[in-house]
């Protein structure tokens, strides 16, 4: 696994709650600060942390640096292995770590949920 720490920091927005949905919710982050980020994250999915602001402690999390959208912006969301609760409106600092694997579209949504399983799993083991 390379290690390559980029840290992307931003408010918690809404998103389309399709995460939750499949039983993966994601804290999607704000890309305000996107265009002036001196080093951009490759896109795809990465084992990091997360940390909420003025609080100690740092999550285990999924990360996904996804498609770009039609303004050029990715989306920037976390699943966090260890926490539950509402995180709208909060700052956060995503720590991405490892590099797992490109996004990928999958033609069956049970072939998602089974691909995030495993990078949780892969996560959780994560030597980070
Ligand atoms: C760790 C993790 C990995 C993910 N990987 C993919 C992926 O490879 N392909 C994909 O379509 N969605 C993936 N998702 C789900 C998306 O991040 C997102 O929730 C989903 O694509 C919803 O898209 P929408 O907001 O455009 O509806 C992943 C989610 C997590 C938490």
């Amino acid at each position: 696994m390379k290690h390559e720490v980029v840290t992307l920091r931003g408010m918690v927005v809404h998103g389309d709650g399709y995460g939750r949905k499949i039983g993966f919710p994601t804290a999607n982050l704000s890309r305000h600060g996107w265009a002036r980020l001196q080093r951009k994250p490759r896109l795809g999915v990465w084992a990091g942390w997360v940390m909420l602001e003025g609080r100690p402690q740092k999550h285990r999390a999924g990360i996904v640096i996804g498609p770009r959208d039609r303004r050029g912006l990715p989306k920037l969301e976390a699943h966090l292995l260890d926490f539950s609760g509402d995180l709208y409106g909060r700052q956060l600092t995503f720590c991405l770590v490892a590099f797992l694997r490109p996004f990928r579209k999958y033609a069956q949504e049970a072939d998602l949920m089974r691909a995030i399983q495993e990078d949780i799993n892969t996560v959780r083991k994560a030597n980070i």
